[in-house]
């Protein structure tokens, strides 16, 4: 059982296979936190000291030691004497603004519900749920947290269902995912900010007294800041230490805070952004918050990525698309942009048959007269006068060389020259008698409304009917402004960026369901979207329009705190580089664009015959060590900040008889130490052969020892190590 619940002391503990959490109704009713760390069996609540505070409210009168303000709590209510980061913020009909939750019952189901309309953490049955009900008499609102537990997977799933069980309107104007109080400690956090063509940088800061706050209001998860912190002991390290990861299931705004109190406790909470949102309860509705993927560790954030990245391989990504390597592909954007027809693609297609490549995806352009980024979003008719075909034809040309062919889409925006636009104007968002605000020349559709997501299903599947289509690029290009909505009431406008992500993953799941074996690729702008929200429909999400290997060293570390490799867009893409300007060698490209999806997204007629044969040995090398890649360990081997003038990391099989280790120079030194790493996931009792040689090390050599490379020579080398399990 990896719930139990002890009836004399309403005490909850939840298992799994190396963490507990623990939370208990104490005799008012208040749902304490008590616990989240290494298992324990314990009651854990004699670690709560009812302590009386100066300025902080005593609800129960007299009693000066109990108050809400130091209490550690599960969901954190407002305006009742609780000073610190609420979970759920409300404004009830009279215009009362407290809540005040305390507990109301339990059930324990096998498996769990899922939510109809969002994207969850699929379960496979073994999983426990326990969902605790908070209650506010005096309002008559409901709280129901829900707790599903994977055992295996080190991992508590939380969201709150928030029901008006009053006769009146409540507006809901906070409804957190999650909320942790940690009683004791201090601690560092990890957030991964960035910009476009700079995403998920991990930044780790010592958390101070007051307020930390990370999140997004950009109607998208967005580059700058991921749905995705790390807490940690301070001295929590790659590979050790205690780190508590919480993962929002997400795609849209959110909020990540943390509170370090007068009492020295530190508060957690992540959800939707309260900023702009508001939801109307009326009597009877319920709202539904996005899941909050929560994980401790305490084998350091190399041991909470492996968890996270576990999680979303077996119970997050489309069920069709675990362990599936993605077909090696070619790109047009890098390498023809907007200028191409059918018959300059189609010598793509060949000339990347002839190097081993498996699709051709076929990028902006293609449809309505888009010959830039001013025109024709929303128009998904094929362009066949600058293609010189139909979509059909040229599909069938790629798919007769043997290559599987895909096509990008952008499905929530809209151009104002565009024929949909000029018949629907007001299904852009746009504030009554106000300019819209462009970006990137375009508007952004009002994916709340059923007709625009009606439309959008009928018009992508007439393309997706009319020629075969294995892989969409699912590409969303500006930050969303103008939340206003021709389809709500003034009263309602605050559910407006809410609704219009579940108008997205509508329209991704009913595509989905009727194209079944479609591989959707998420994209926004790069990496504008990569979370655990898209992932559910999209086994793979473009990581970055900066396609700079060296560049990329720093998203593709940032995003691997979270984010399995075979999540990974990544492509090798032309030197010097379009974003950067940037020179560096073919082989650490490719070794760059391995930790990832790998494709090509460069003119492949540009190419020298030494590169063709570059090219044809990366892609080898790709087929022997994809599996690997994909299903094995990944372990950051460079400490985050490090002065390591190189960037290394590695994977290893389940059963530890395989490793490929990696390194890139970053910065190259005249005499400088030659490049060090110690090994990571290693069984120290087995030995292994570094492949191509007849050299053999153990394990614990590799790993407590490490191991040294030749100074190399020139700017940017990547060194590849193979090593396989052999006898002594
Ligand atoms: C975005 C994507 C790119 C490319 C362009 C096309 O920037 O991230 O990969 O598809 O759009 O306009």
């Amino acid at each position: 059982m990896s719930i139990q619940h002890i009836e004399s002391t309403r005490l909850f503990h939840l298992k799994t296979k190396n963490s507990s959490y623990q939370m208990k109704a104490d005799s008012p009713g208040t749902l304490l936190h008590l616990y989240y760390g290494e298992a324990v069996t314990d009651d854990m609540s004699y670690l709560v000291r009812c302590t009386g505070r100066p300025f902080s409210g005593n609800p129960h009168g007299q009693d000066g030691s109990y108050s809400l303000d130091t209490l550690p709590q599960e969901y954190a209510g407002s305006g009742v004497g609780d000073y610190r980061l609420p979970a759920v913020q409300v404004i009830a009909d009279n215009g009362s603004r407290s809540v005040n939750l305390t507990y109301n019952g339990f059930r324990i189901i096998r498996g769990r519900e899922t939510p109809a309309d969002l994207p969850y953490v699929r379960g496979d049955g073994r999983e426990e749920t326990l969902e605790i009900a908070l209650r506010d008499p005096v309002i008559g609102l409901q709280v129901q947290l829900n707790y599903t537990v994977f055992e295996e997977e080190d991992v508590i799933v939380r969201s709150a269902k928030i029901t008006n069980l009053s006769e009146k309107t409540i507006h809901l104007e906070k409804a957190a995912s999650a909320c942790i109080d940690f009683l004791y400690g201090r601690y560092d956090m990890l957030h991964f900010h960035g910009r476009h063509c700079m995403e998920r940088r991990a930044e780790r800061i010592h958390l101070p007294n007051g307020i930390s706050s990370f999140g997004s209001r950009r109607g998208m998860s967005s580059h700058h800041s991921n749905p995705f912190v790390i807490l940690c002991d301070t001295e929590c390290t790659e590979n050790a230490g205690n780190c508590y990861g919480l993962m929002l299931m997400y795609s849209g705004n959110h909020l990540e805070e943390a509170e370090r109190d007068q009492t020295g406790s530190t508060r957690v909470v992540t959800g939707i952004h309260p900023d702009g949102f508001s939801w109307q309860l009326n009597p009877g509705d319920s709202f539904q918050t996005p899941e909050a993927i929560l994980s401790f560790s305490a084998a350091g954030l190399n041991g909470l990525s492996g968890q996270y990245h576990r999680l979303l391989l077996k119970h997050v990504i489309p069920e069709k698309f675990r362990g599936v390597r993605c077909p090696v592909l070619i790109n047009s954007w890098e390498a023809a942009y907007f200028d191409f027809d059918a018959e300059k693609i189609l010598r793509f297609a060949r000339s990347a048959k002839e190097l081993g490549m498996e699709m051709l995806v076929l990028d902006d352009g293609w449809f309505g007269h888009r010959d830039d980024d001013k025109s024709s979003l929303g128009d998904w008719t094929v362009n066949e006068a600058k293609l010189g075909c139909s979509l059909k034809a040229l599909s069938e040309q790629i798919h007769a060389l043997g290559l599987r062919f895909g096509l990008w889409f952008e499905p929530e925006m809209i151009s104002e020259d565009s024929e949909l636009y000029r018949k629907h104007p007001d299904w852009a968002l746009a504030d009554p008698d106000r300019k819209p605000t462009q970006g990137r020349n375009q508007l952004v559709l009002d994916m709340s409304r059923p007709e625009i997501v009606d439309y959008l299903f009928e018009a992508m599947s007439a393309v997706l009917d009319h020629a075969q289509i294995e892989y969409v690029k699912w590409d969303f290009n500006r930050s969303v402004a103008n939340l206003y909505s021709a389809g709500l009431s003034a009263q309602r406008q605050g559910e407006l960026g809410y609704r219009f992500m579940l108008g997205t993953y509508r329209l991704l799941d009913r595509l989905l369901k009727r194209y079944p074996d479609l591989m959707i690729e998420g994209c926004a702008g790069g990496g504008g979207r990569f979370d655990a929200g898209m992932l559910f429909y999209c086994p793979q999400i473009w990581c970055s329009d900066d396609t700079d290997a060296i560049e990329r060293l720093e998203i593709q570390r940032g995003t691997s705190y979270g984010y399995p490799v075979s999540a990974v867009g990544s492509h090798v893409s032309a030197s010097p580089n379009h974003q950067t300007g940037r020179a560096v060698p073919l082989y650490t490209r490719g070794i760059v664009a391995q930790s990832g999806t790998f494709g090509y997204e460069l003119n492949p007629e540009a190419l020298s015959d030494a590169d063709k044969e570059e090219i044809r040995k990366q892609i080898a090398a790709y087929h022997q060590y994809s599996g690997l890649i994909t299903q094995g360990r990944y372990y950051r081997l460079n400490e985050l900040d490090s002065p390591d003038e190189f960037s290394a990391w590695m994977f290893v099989s389940e059963d530890q008889s395989e490793a490929l280790v990696n390194l890139v120079i970053s910065h190259i030194r005249a005499n400088g130490p030659l490049p060090f790493i110690k090994l990571c996931g290693l069984s120290p009792e087995k030995a292994y052969r570094l492949d191509g040689t007849d050299q053999v090390y153990s394990g614990a050599a590799l790993m407590h020892g490490g191991y040294s490379f030749e100074l190399p020579f020139g700017d940017y080398t990547a060194m590849q190590l193979h090593f396989l399990e052999t006898t002594l």
